[in-house]
């Protein structure tokens, strides 16, 4: 046996030597030995949910890879679509798959007119989107039921695409519903992004006149966020599809991990947060309140990335492109300076504290005219992929239902008063 641990149970003396195995041990190995003895970690700090092979993440280094390509690579080089392709099938498409790929999802972009008319149109005017973008997502399932067939493999390929292709449509259709401007239908004589740019942001029948930078610049971050790794919204696509919910519920659930703050939310919080600082004199002090607890630095730290988020640098540098176009948006002088503040201070050191994905990102998307409500549905258009990605996966490796124990810390057996002894 290679690498390998030793447990012993000294209640009885029995132990039982464990292969170290691709950075992991088994856990099922030792449930001979310790039956009805778990491991206790709420947050899975230390544990391995999955047996995966869409993206490799190395925090200390600050790698990401996708099927084993690297983000660098990726970024810049490929198109959404490409990284979409590659992601849910696992290799890049060459000329003529892409354009089989891209005509697929173009032809899946449309949803039905009751979706606006019955589902989009019962929200109050101040819904905020990923309410609206998860209750739509989730009213797909009453649309395609055909998609509960989830162990055929033909059902799941369709109903990737159906998810791939809709969200934007289902994106842009809830901000305008948000505006109070007319639907807009996909146009097929768009790419995917700058479709969706266009069912954004077109007024009346003038046709939308697409900036190939804001363009770039959108798919980039599309790309950028397609797929993490084991993140909160992806386990929680896993822990529901491993009882085998539809994919449009599965997503949903994922939709709905991301939008909390410490997830997908932090980018709507980051801009927030720096428009509350309100400014750049106000730093040094915003800084203190974080120090002392009683603030967060939103758009930093990481589980995983002990280091620089990869993504996080890329966002950076694209954010000068689109202010090229856009004007330099007020906002970034004062990131600029919490960074600067915070990688120099040993609060922000001695924990590992870098800026993360969501930093910068607010700042293009709100330069680009997306409203703060909308940031964290640019970020679930982007994660689909990889979250349909990872629920094919365990479909295809069969694997069982999520089912944790705990560690139980309530109450031992007691007899039920009557009313009046309570
Ligand atoms: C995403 O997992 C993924 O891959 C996610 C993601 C993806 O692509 O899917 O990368 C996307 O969600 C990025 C993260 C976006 N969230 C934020 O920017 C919110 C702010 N960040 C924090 O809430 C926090 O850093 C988390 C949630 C991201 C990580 O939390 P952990 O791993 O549970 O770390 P922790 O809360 O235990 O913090 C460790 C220490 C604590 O201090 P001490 O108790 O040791 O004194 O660091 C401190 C924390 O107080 N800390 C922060 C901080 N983040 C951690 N202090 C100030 N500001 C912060 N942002």
């Amino acid at each position: 046996m290679g690498e390998s641990i030793t447990i012993t149970d000294n209640r009885t003396g029995e132990s039982i030597e464990i292969p170290i195995e691709r950075g992991g041990i088994d856990a099922r190995a030792w449930g001979s030995l310790l039956p009805g003895i778990w491991f206790d970690d709420p947050s899975f700090t230390a544990t391995s949910g999955a047996d995966s092979a869409i993206t490799y993440l190395d925090g200390g280094k600050g790698l990401l890879r996708y099927r084993g390509y690297p983000i660098e690579q990726l970024a810049g080089a490929t198109s959404f679509l490409e990284v979409a392709h590659l992601i849910v099938f696992g290799e890049l498409p060459n000329r003529v798959q892409l354009a089989s790929w891209s005509d697929e999802i173009s032809n899946e972009a449309r949803i039905h007119e009751n979706f606006h008319k019955r589902i989009l149109e019962g929200f109050r005017d101040d819904a905020h989107a990923m309410g609206v973008l998860v209750s739509g997502i989730a009213a797909m399932s009453t649309f395609w039921p055909d998609g509960k067939d989830v162990e055929d493999s033909i059902c799941r390929r369709t109903q990737m695409v159906r998810l791939i292709a809709k969200m934007p449509t289902l994106a842009a259709s809830a901000y305008r519903r948000s505006v109070g401007t007319p639907y807009v239908q996909p146009d097929p004589g768009l790419d995917y992004t700058g479709n969706f740019l266009s069912m954004m942001f077109c007024q009346g029948d003038r046709p939308y006149e697409v900036d190939p930078v804001l363009r770039d610049a959108l798919d980039l971050l599309f790309v950028l966020h397609a797929d993490h790794e084991q993140n909160c919204s992806t386990t929680a696509a896993r822990v529901v599809g491993s009882a085998h919910a539809d994919p449009f519920l599965t997503v949903a659930s994922a939709a709905a991990a991301l939008s909390g703050p410490r997830h997908g939310g932090a980018n709507e919080a980051v801009v927030r947060m720096l428009e509350g600082i309100g400014s750049y004199e106000n730093v040094d002090d915003f800084i203190s309140g974080v120090k002392t607890g009683s603030q967060k630095l939103m758009g930093f730290g990481h589980r995983v990335y002990k280091n620089y988020d990869p993504r996080a640098r890329i966002i950076k540098d694209t954010a000068h492109n689109v202010f090229e176009v856009t004007g330099r948006n007020p906002l970034l002088d004062m990131a600029l300076k919490l960074e600067e503040v915070a990688l120099a201070d040993d609060y922000f050191i001695s924990r590992n504290l870098y800026p993360n994905v969501d930093f910068y990102s607010g700042l293009i998307y709100q330069s680009m005219g997306f409203p703060v409500e909308m940031f964290t549905v640019l970020f679930a258009i982007g994660r689909t992929p990889g979250w349909l990605a990872h629920w094919d996966e365990l479909l295809v490796n069969e694997s069982r239902i999520a089912r944790p124990r705990q560690t139980y810390s309530g109450k031992l057996e007691r007899t039920v008063p009557h009313i009046d002894q309570r």
